[in-house]
Protein backbone atom coordinates (compact mmCIF):
# COMPACT_ATOMS: atom_id res chain seq x y z
CA UNK A 1 0.00 0.00 0.00
CA UNK A 2 1.62 3.36 -0.44
CA UNK A 3 1.90 6.08 1.50
CA UNK A 4 -1.07 7.82 0.42
CA UNK A 5 -3.38 5.08 0.66
CA UNK A 6 -2.07 4.06 4.25
CA UNK A 7 -2.41 8.04 5.24
CA UNK A 8 -5.98 8.03 3.83
CA UNK A 9 -7.05 4.90 5.94
CA UNK A 10 -6.10 6.71 8.75
CA UNK A 11 -7.80 9.83 7.87
CA UNK A 12 -10.81 8.17 7.56
CA UNK A 13 -10.45 6.31 11.25
CA UNK A 14 -10.30 9.50 12.87
CA UNK A 15 -13.29 10.68 11.04
CA UNK A 16 -15.31 7.92 11.81
CA UNK A 17 -14.14 8.17 15.34
CA UNK A 18 -14.76 11.50 16.04
CA UNK A 19 -18.18 11.29 14.21
CA UNK A 20 -19.33 8.19 15.85
CA UNK A 21 -18.17 9.66 19.30
CA UNK A 22 -20.24 12.85 18.72
CA UNK A 23 -23.03 11.51 17.25
CA UNK A 24 -23.58 9.64 20.57
CA UNK A 25 -22.87 12.79 23.03
CA UNK A 26 -25.44 14.94 20.82
CA UNK A 27 -28.18 11.72 20.85
CA UNK A 28 -27.59 10.98 24.54
CA UNK A 29 -26.22 13.90 25.98
CA UNK A 30 -29.05 16.19 24.82
CA UNK A 31 -30.50 17.85 27.82
CA UNK A 32 -34.66 17.29 27.95
CA UNK A 33 -35.02 21.26 27.98
CA UNK A 34 -32.35 21.80 25.48
CA UNK A 35 -32.21 25.60 24.82
CA UNK A 36 -30.53 28.45 22.71
CA UNK A 37 -27.22 29.24 23.72
CA UNK A 38 -26.75 32.56 21.68
CA UNK A 39 -27.36 33.69 18.30
CA UNK A 40 -24.63 34.20 15.23
CA UNK A 41 -25.37 35.90 12.44
CA UNK A 42 -29.40 36.10 12.76
CA UNK A 43 -31.80 36.19 15.29
CA UNK A 44 -32.62 32.44 13.71
CA UNK A 45 -28.82 31.39 13.87
CA UNK A 46 -28.92 30.02 16.85
CA UNK A 47 -26.15 27.83 18.89
CA UNK A 48 -26.82 25.37 21.93
CA UNK A 49 -24.30 24.05 24.09
CA UNK A 50 -24.35 20.69 22.52
CA UNK A 51 -23.30 22.06 19.10
CA UNK A 52 -20.07 23.14 21.47
CA UNK A 53 -19.28 20.31 23.16
CA UNK A 54 -19.73 18.43 20.01
CA UNK A 55 -16.94 20.22 18.61
CA UNK A 56 -15.05 20.51 21.71
CA UNK A 57 -14.95 16.60 21.54
CA UNK A 58 -14.01 16.84 17.88
CA UNK A 59 -11.31 18.66 17.86
CA UNK A 60 -9.77 17.53 21.36
CA UNK A 61 -9.54 13.82 19.04
CA UNK A 62 -8.39 15.17 16.04
CA UNK A 63 -5.66 17.36 17.88
CA UNK A 64 -4.43 14.33 19.93
CA UNK A 65 -4.16 11.46 16.70
CA UNK A 66 -3.05 14.65 14.21
CA UNK A 67 -0.97 17.02 16.51
CA UNK A 68 0.06 18.25 13.08
CA UNK A 69 -2.61 18.96 11.17
CA UNK A 70 -4.71 22.00 10.34
CA UNK A 71 -8.82 22.65 11.53
CA UNK A 72 -11.36 24.68 10.92
CA UNK A 73 -14.80 24.23 12.55
CA UNK A 74 -17.88 26.05 12.53
CA UNK A 75 -18.08 27.04 16.15
CA UNK A 76 -15.09 28.57 16.04
CA UNK A 77 -11.95 25.68 15.64
CA UNK A 78 -9.22 27.64 13.33
CA UNK A 79 -6.38 26.02 13.15
CA UNK A 80 -3.07 26.08 10.67
CA UNK A 81 -1.55 22.61 10.54
CA UNK A 82 2.09 21.91 8.93
CA UNK A 83 1.21 18.55 7.72
CA UNK A 84 -0.65 19.60 4.37
CA UNK A 85 -4.51 18.05 6.18
CA UNK A 86 -7.22 20.09 6.97
CA UNK A 87 -10.09 19.15 9.14
CA UNK A 88 -13.44 21.02 8.28
CA UNK A 89 -16.09 20.21 10.86
CA UNK A 90 -19.68 20.59 11.62
CA UNK A 91 -20.15 19.51 15.00
CA UNK A 92 -24.15 19.61 14.79
CA UNK A 93 -25.43 19.91 10.97
CA UNK A 94 -28.63 20.56 11.58
CA UNK A 95 -29.27 22.56 15.05
CA UNK A 96 -32.66 23.75 14.74
CA UNK A 97 -34.38 20.16 13.88
CA UNK A 98 -31.80 19.18 16.84
CA UNK A 99 -33.31 21.51 18.69
CA UNK A 100 -37.25 20.86 17.94
CA UNK A 101 -36.38 17.09 18.39
CA UNK A 102 -36.73 16.34 14.70
CA UNK A 103 -33.98 13.55 13.43
CA UNK A 104 -32.64 15.23 10.28
CA UNK A 105 -29.60 16.28 12.13
CA UNK A 106 -25.83 14.88 11.66
CA UNK A 107 -22.42 15.42 12.76
CA UNK A 108 -20.19 16.12 9.51
CA UNK A 109 -16.43 15.55 9.20
CA UNK A 110 -14.28 15.97 5.95
CA UNK A 111 -10.32 15.97 5.60
CA UNK A 112 -8.57 17.92 2.48
CA UNK A 113 -5.09 16.63 1.90
CA UNK A 114 -3.21 19.73 -0.15
CA UNK A 115 -6.14 21.30 -0.46
CA UNK A 116 -8.54 18.34 -1.71
CA UNK A 117 -11.23 16.72 -0.40
CA UNK A 118 -10.03 13.11 0.63
CA UNK A 119 -12.11 11.75 3.27
CA UNK A 120 -15.97 12.87 3.57
CA UNK A 121 -17.95 11.23 7.09
CA UNK A 122 -21.30 12.09 7.79
CA UNK A 123 -22.95 10.17 11.06
CA UNK A 124 -26.96 10.97 11.68
CA UNK A 125 -27.54 8.91 15.17
CA UNK A 126 -31.03 9.35 14.58
CA UNK A 127 -31.50 7.23 11.74
CA UNK A 128 -28.57 4.81 13.06
CA UNK A 129 -26.62 6.08 9.78
CA UNK A 130 -23.19 6.47 8.80
CA UNK A 131 -21.91 7.89 5.46
CA UNK A 132 -18.71 8.08 4.33
CA UNK A 133 -16.24 8.10 1.31
CA UNK A 134 -12.38 8.11 0.03
CA UNK A 135 -11.78 9.85 -3.05
CA UNK A 136 -11.36 7.20 -5.70
CA UNK A 137 -12.65 4.33 -3.65
CA UNK A 138 -16.20 5.41 -3.14
CA UNK A 139 -18.98 6.17 -0.95
CA UNK A 140 -20.35 3.70 1.86
CA UNK A 141 -23.37 4.06 3.86
CA UNK A 142 -23.34 1.75 6.88
CA UNK A 143 -20.88 -0.61 4.87
CA UNK A 144 -23.12 -0.88 1.77
CA UNK A 145 -22.22 1.25 -1.49
CA UNK A 146 -24.09 4.01 -2.41
CA UNK A 147 -24.91 5.18 -5.71
CA UNK A 148 -27.04 8.13 -6.99
CA UNK A 149 -30.52 7.06 -8.67
CA UNK A 150 -30.79 7.60 -12.50
CA UNK A 151 -31.48 10.94 -13.80
CA UNK A 152 -34.81 11.90 -14.09
CA UNK A 153 -36.64 14.17 -16.43
CA UNK A 154 -36.77 17.42 -14.75
CA UNK A 155 -40.61 17.82 -13.87
CA UNK A 156 -40.20 13.83 -12.30
CA UNK A 157 -36.90 15.10 -9.97
CA UNK A 158 -37.19 15.48 -6.48
CA UNK A 159 -34.81 18.24 -5.28
CA UNK A 160 -34.34 19.56 -1.73
CA UNK A 161 -32.82 23.05 -0.99
CA UNK A 162 -31.68 25.27 2.22
CA UNK A 163 -31.86 28.33 3.12
CA UNK A 164 -29.19 30.60 4.65
CA UNK A 165 -29.85 32.92 7.99
CA UNK A 166 -29.93 36.18 6.70
CA UNK A 167 -33.29 37.60 6.37
CA UNK A 168 -32.72 39.67 3.01
CA UNK A 169 -31.20 36.48 1.32
CA UNK A 170 -33.94 34.34 2.36
CA UNK A 171 -36.46 36.63 0.24
CA UNK A 172 -34.13 36.10 -2.74
CA UNK A 173 -33.79 32.26 -1.82
CA UNK A 174 -38.22 32.38 -1.78
CA UNK A 175 -38.04 34.07 -5.36
CA UNK A 176 -35.57 31.28 -6.14
CA UNK A 177 -38.01 28.37 -5.21
CA UNK A 178 -41.13 29.96 -6.45
CA UNK A 179 -39.58 29.68 -9.54
CA UNK A 180 -38.88 26.42 -9.54
CA UNK A 181 -41.64 24.71 -7.62
CA UNK A 182 -43.14 24.08 -10.62
CA UNK A 183 -41.26 22.57 -12.74
CA UNK A 184 -39.77 19.66 -10.52
CA UNK A 185 -41.53 16.74 -9.09
CA UNK A 186 -41.09 18.87 -5.55
CA UNK A 187 -38.94 20.64 -3.19
CA UNK A 188 -37.82 19.58 -0.03
CA UNK A 189 -36.09 21.93 2.76
CA UNK A 190 -35.18 18.97 5.07
CA UNK A 191 -33.02 21.34 7.53
CA UNK A 192 -29.53 19.57 7.55
CA UNK A 193 -27.11 20.03 4.03
CA UNK A 194 -24.86 17.19 4.76
CA UNK A 195 -28.17 15.11 5.29
CA UNK A 196 -29.29 16.13 2.07
CA UNK A 197 -25.82 15.30 0.10
CA UNK A 198 -25.97 11.56 2.04
CA UNK A 199 -29.67 11.56 0.26
CA UNK A 200 -28.64 12.29 -3.00
CA UNK A 201 -26.17 9.73 -2.81
CA UNK A 202 -28.52 7.41 -1.46
CA UNK A 203 -30.90 8.12 -4.37
CA UNK A 204 -33.63 9.34 -1.53
CA UNK A 205 -33.34 12.83 -3.77
CA UNK A 206 -32.64 13.48 -6.77
CA UNK A 207 -30.80 16.51 -6.54
CA UNK A 208 -29.88 19.22 -4.18
CA UNK A 209 -28.90 23.31 -4.52
CA UNK A 210 -28.54 25.58 -1.72
CA UNK A 211 -26.73 29.40 -1.55
CA UNK A 212 -24.95 30.65 1.65
CA UNK A 213 -23.24 27.21 2.42
CA UNK A 214 -20.25 27.18 4.36
CA UNK A 215 -17.24 25.26 3.83
CA UNK A 216 -18.12 22.52 7.25
CA UNK A 217 -22.18 21.90 5.55
CA UNK A 218 -20.69 21.18 2.32
CA UNK A 219 -17.52 19.37 2.63
CA UNK A 220 -17.84 15.85 3.48
CA UNK A 221 -21.59 15.36 2.01
CA UNK A 222 -19.35 16.44 -1.62
CA UNK A 223 -17.50 14.07 -1.67
CA UNK A 224 -19.71 11.65 -0.62
CA UNK A 225 -22.33 12.41 -3.14
CA UNK A 226 -19.52 13.14 -5.97
CA UNK A 227 -18.31 9.14 -4.67
CA UNK A 228 -21.60 7.86 -5.26
CA UNK A 229 -21.85 8.92 -8.55
CA UNK A 230 -23.13 12.59 -8.49
CA UNK A 231 -21.45 15.58 -9.61
CA UNK A 232 -20.98 18.38 -7.78
CA UNK A 233 -20.37 22.52 -8.35
CA UNK A 234 -21.27 25.61 -7.81
CA UNK A 235 -21.59 28.55 -10.52
CA UNK A 236 -20.96 26.65 -14.16
CA UNK A 237 -17.65 25.96 -14.03
CA UNK A 238 -17.02 26.52 -10.73
CA UNK A 239 -16.05 24.39 -7.57
CA UNK A 240 -19.02 24.49 -5.27
CA UNK A 241 -18.19 27.36 -3.00
CA UNK A 242 -20.36 29.22 -0.19
CA UNK A 243 -21.61 31.39 -3.27
CA UNK A 244 -23.74 27.88 -4.97
CA UNK A 245 -23.81 24.28 -4.08
CA UNK A 246 -25.52 22.40 -7.35
CA UNK A 247 -25.22 18.59 -6.77
CA UNK A 248 -27.05 15.92 -9.06
CA UNK A 249 -25.94 12.86 -11.27
CA UNK A 250 -25.27 13.57 -14.84
CA UNK A 251 -27.88 14.66 -17.13
CA UNK A 252 -29.95 16.38 -14.45
CA UNK A 253 -27.04 18.23 -13.23
CA UNK A 254 -26.59 20.62 -16.42
CA UNK A 255 -30.32 20.85 -16.87
CA UNK A 256 -30.50 21.99 -12.90
CA UNK A 257 -27.10 24.06 -13.23
CA UNK A 258 -28.38 26.04 -16.55
CA UNK A 259 -31.67 26.87 -14.23
CA UNK A 260 -30.09 28.19 -11.72
CA UNK A 261 -27.64 30.35 -13.73
CA UNK A 262 -31.20 31.38 -15.57
CA UNK A 263 -32.42 32.10 -12.19
CA UNK A 264 -29.24 34.40 -11.08
CA UNK A 265 -29.24 31.82 -7.47
CA UNK A 266 -26.32 33.24 -6.35
CA UNK A 267 -26.66 37.16 -6.57
CA UNK A 268 -29.55 39.14 -4.99
C1 LIG B 1 -27.53 24.68 8.41
C2 LIG B 1 -28.19 23.47 7.79
C3 LIG B 1 -29.33 23.89 6.89
C4 LIG B 1 -28.86 24.82 5.81
C5 LIG B 1 -28.16 26.03 6.42
C6 LIG B 1 -27.02 25.56 7.31
P1 LIG B 1 -26.44 24.33 10.87
O1 LIG B 1 -26.43 24.28 9.22
O2 LIG B 1 -27.28 22.71 7.04
O3 LIG B 1 -29.93 22.78 6.24
O4 LIG B 1 -29.96 25.24 5.04
O5 LIG B 1 -27.66 26.80 5.35
O6 LIG B 1 -26.39 26.69 7.89
O7 LIG B 1 -26.38 25.77 11.27
O8 LIG B 1 -27.65 23.63 11.34
O9 LIG B 1 -25.15 23.63 11.18
CA1 LIG C 1 -25.10 26.68 12.84
CA1 LIG D 1 -24.25 23.25 9.10
CA1 LIG E 1 -23.62 23.34 12.74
Amino acid sequence: MTDRQELLDELLDVALTAARQAGALLRDGRPEHLEVAATKSSAVDVVTEMDLAAEKLITGLIAERRPDDGMLGEEGADVTGTSGVRWIVDPLDGTVNYLYGLPAWCVSIAAELDGERVVGVVEIPARGETAHAVRGRGAQLNGRPLAVRPAPPLDQALIATGFGYLRERRAQQARVVAELLPRFRDIRRGGSAAVDLCDVAAGRLDGYWERGLNPWDYSAGVLIAEEAGARASGRTGQPPSPELTVVAPEGLFEQLQILLDELGAWHD
